[in-house]
């Protein structure tokens, strides 16, 4: 059993598209949209392949209609992506967004995984690296051999004894200062982060294609090419 986990793609088809892995089941821990501009074939993409996928803080604050506030960073290119969403999902996918769950548990070929973008403590806002201690804290009461985690954008892998946390890192916009899109793979219960290259150009592109111009484009293009905010 070959199961891919994916987050934070953030709008940004080219990655997702670039993936190449072959799976038997895909998970999805959240951030489907926002920053990107290309939101509807991420969406489509997950509806179509995923076994189960979660809501993380950005698909929520699209599907409530949030406006986005801020003037630097990431906030700032929320700012400038969210209204071109709210443009381009139609009331299904808006729906679809609403409705994806703040934490699933799922049993895949008698293994159980439970998926939370967050934290179980705050499913949607929590951003957790990777502490051992806090994690172990985090995690009582839940029966799962392997939580999926998404949100900070940084890959991890943590062997708790009978517990495995994975953060895949992201898809979309990857914050560790490496560039390449990052997902992981649990195969016969060996975890393996992976990283794979893709048409960064091709995204930036898109993006402008979409609509981003000027300072925003900057601030987009800068982050997807060195995979962090440098400003
Ligand atoms: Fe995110």
């Amino acid at each position: 059993m070959r199961v891919l986990v994916v987050s934070d793609i953030h709008s940004n088809w080219v990655a997702l598209s670039s993936i190449q892995e072959e799976f038997d089941y895909c998970l999805c821990v959240g951030d489907l949209v926002d920053y990107g501009t290309e939101p509807l074939p991420c969406i489509e993409w997950i509806k179509a392949h995923a076994t189960a996928c979660v809501r993380g803080n950005h698909d929520h604050a699209v599907a409530q209609r949030v406006e986005a506030k801020g003037s630097t960073g990431f906030r700032k290119l929320a700012c400038a992506t969210r209204p071109l969403h709210w443009e381009l999902l139609d009331r299904v996918k808006m729906k679809y967004l609403a409705r994806l769950p703040i934490s699933q548990q799922i049993t895949i070929e008698g293994v159980t995984f439970y998926l939370v973008h967050g934290t179980p403590r705050d499913p949607l806002d929590e951003y957790l690296g990777d502490n051992e201690a806090a994690w172990t804290a985090r995690l009582q009461g839940i029966n799962a051999s392997f939580i999926c985690v998404g949100h900070t954008h940084i890959p991890f892998h943590l062997n708790l004894g009978d517990k495995q946390v994975i953060n895949p890192g992201s898809v979309g916009q990857p914050r560790d200062g490496d560039p390449r899109i990052s997902y992981a793979i649990v195969e016969d219960g060996k975890v393996t982060l992976k990283r794979q290259e893709y048409d960064i150009q091709a995204a930036i592109r898109q993006m402008e294609t979409a609509g981003l111009s000027g300072e925003t484009l900057e601030m987009a293009s800068s982050v997807l090419l060195n995979g962090r905010m440098t400003s």
